[in-house]
């Protein structure tokens, strides 16, 4: 999947939010890779359990607990390092759209704080996760980077308004930056417990326990889910690509999508669970479907997301099976 020639000569990243899912994940690949990483986190959403478990790893890796909305945290994270992979926000739709204050503060002042303490420290690229979220509601499907944006969230207009700021930094003060658009991550180590989890944890962790679960709407939504090493090939290929990176937005998804109401009856039936799907109300800024056209992060980074939604989730009951 990733060239391993990119991780030959031993490098410097800063994980910001790497005690969260995605970044606790990228950051035990580096390491096993043996780079040398640095993980910032202020442990809001993030986990103890998750800095232990690199801990444990082969490669030289420092946790610093901080917070991304300081800028003289950011200037001590960023100092002598060659890559940010920049992870740290508070997700959640649905959190957001009652919190405007705090979501401005955390995802867009904070990132700023990443971008401006990386451009001072001489940065060789910023990776930002965006988000699917960015696109909104508009119908036509695939996703394509040249459509417009409409964010239905503050989450989302965060996320639009970071691109926009790396865009600036790149094109004004010429830190390279690129901008990654998940679509639904899921994977190992993502966080079923908290009241916002994402849908693919919550499943397995109800239905394992052959309890009921919850979807809202009619189930009919859509969805992209990408599995997280799809994820992480996409970071590194981003940090490492040598085409101009001057904020571009870049879908980073599988090409796929399936209903909720499918994917609750797959992992239903893989656990053979007694649970059953529970109607609720949709919620405020939830969009219907989404689906990535991952073209241009093929052409750009040579990404290749070819994990798919079969292997991935399989993958990922095993995991949370053992865990
Ligand atoms: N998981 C997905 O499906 C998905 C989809 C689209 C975009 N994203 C984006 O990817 C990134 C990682 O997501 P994740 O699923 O791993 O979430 P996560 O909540 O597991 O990880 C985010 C981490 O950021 C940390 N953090 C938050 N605010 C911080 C602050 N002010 N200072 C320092 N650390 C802070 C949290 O403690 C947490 O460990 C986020 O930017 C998220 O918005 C995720």
């Amino acid at each position: 999947m990733l060239n391993k020639k990119m991780l030959n000569k031993k490098n410097t990243f800063l994980i910001t939010g790497g005690a969260g899912f995605i970044g606790s994940n990228l950051a035990a690949y580096l390491l096993q890779n043996n780079q040398k990483v640095i993980v910032l986190d202020n442990l809001e959403n993030g986990l103890n359990s998750n800095i232990k478990f690199l801990e444990n790893l082969y490669g030289e890796f420092n946790f610093i607990k901080g917070d991304i909305r300081d800028f003289n945290t950011c200037l001590i994270a960023t100092k002598n390092v060659d890559y940010v992979l920049h992870q740290a926000a508070l997700g959640s739709v649905p959190r957001s759209m009652k919190n405007i204050h705090l979501y401005h503060e955390n995802n867009i002042s904070g990132s700023l704080n990443i971008l401006e303490s990386s451009l001072k420290n001489n940065i060789k690229k910023v990776v930002c996760a965006s988000s699917s979220s960015v696109y909104g509601n508009t119908p036509i499907l695939p996703k394509v980077e040249t459509m417009s944006t409409t964010p239905l969230s503050p989450y989302a207009l965060g996320k639009l308004t970071v691109e926009y700021y790396s865009t600036l930094y790149s094109n004004t003060f010429n830190l390279p930056t690129l901008n990654l658009r998940y679509f639904n991550v899921y994977g190992p180590r993502q966080n079923p417990l908290s009241a916002y989890a994402a849908v693919i944890p919550k499943f397995i962790k109800s239905f394992k326990a052959n309890q009921n679960i919850e979807i809202y709407g009619n189930g009919e939504q859509t969805r992209d889910f990408t599995y997280i090493e799809n994820v992480i090939d996409a970071n590194i290929k981003a940090a490492f690509s040598d085409n101009k990176s001057n904020g571009e937005a870049i879908n980073i998804g599988c090409g796929y999508k399936i209903t909720i109401n499918q994917l609750a009856k797959t992992i239903k039936n893989i656990l053979t669970s007694t649970g059953e799907i529970i109607y609720k109300q949709n919620r405020l800024g939830d969009v219907s479907d989404s689906l990535a056209d991952i073209n241009k992060a093929k052409k750009l980074i040579d990404y290749k997301g070819n994990i798919t939604l079969d292997i991935g989730l399989d993958k990922t009951i095993n995991w949370y099976k053992g865990n």
